[in-house]
């Protein structure tokens, strides 16, 4: 099986990425920093006879390890309690491969989020966001890892994770 890890923090050795790296420790995954590429914002072609597809940009090579991945595992920093610009950039974009036939189905999503104040119950609107878009684009999505740090090396320092974190490598781990 083939996975995954797209950082939304455009800190790209802070805490989501450590997260990720320690979360995907001994599985073999590609990793992508989103606010390593360049991406557009969405635009809205729907009443135009414009085409729902930006070219000019990174989105469609990243999209092509998107392809080939079985399990996608997303993170971000919490930024003003919800997810980053540079993962909603990112999602809003999911519409163009939406409305050009991509194959979202059957992908397995994982999200890992790290906040500074109190994440696990003042970002929940991260999980809700990703969950209901993994349902609609017929994605099966895991569950959320919350991990409380700030500085950027804090989850690097951490000897233990939370039980989320576990309970969601757990399931990773059953299908790898
Ligand atoms: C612009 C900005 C907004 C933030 N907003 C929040 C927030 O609303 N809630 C929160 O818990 N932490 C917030 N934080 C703190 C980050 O989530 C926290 O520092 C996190 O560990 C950063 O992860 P990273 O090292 O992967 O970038 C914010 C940080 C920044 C820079």
């Amino acid at each position: 099986m083939t996975i995954l890890f797209i950082n939304g923090s455009p800190r790209q050795h802070g805490n989501t990425a450590t997260l990720g790296e320690r979360f995907l420790h001994n599985l073999p995954h590609t990793t992508i920093q989103l606010a390593a590429h360049d991406l557009h914002f969405v635009q809205d072609h729907r009443d135009t006879d414009l085409p729902q597809q930006d070219l000019t940009d990174d989105y469609e090579q990243v999209m092509a390890s998107f392809a080939q991945a079985d399990d996608i595992v997303l993170g971000t920093p919490v930024y003003w309690y919800g997810m980053t610009g540079q993962l909603k950039v990112f999602m809003d974009r999911w519409f163009d491969s939406y409305t050009n036939g991509f194959a979202f189905a059957g992908k397995r999503v994982y999200l890992l989020v790290v906040g500074a104040d109190a994440p696990q119950t003042k970002a929940l609107g991260i999980t809700q966001a990703v969950q209901h878009s993994c349902e609609w684009l017929k994605m099966t999505f895991q569950g959320t890892a919350t991990v409380t740090a700030d500085g950027p090396n804090d989850v690097a320092a951490m000897t233990d994770l939370p039980a989320s974190y576990w309970q969601l490598g757990a399931k990773l781990h059953a299908q790898n």
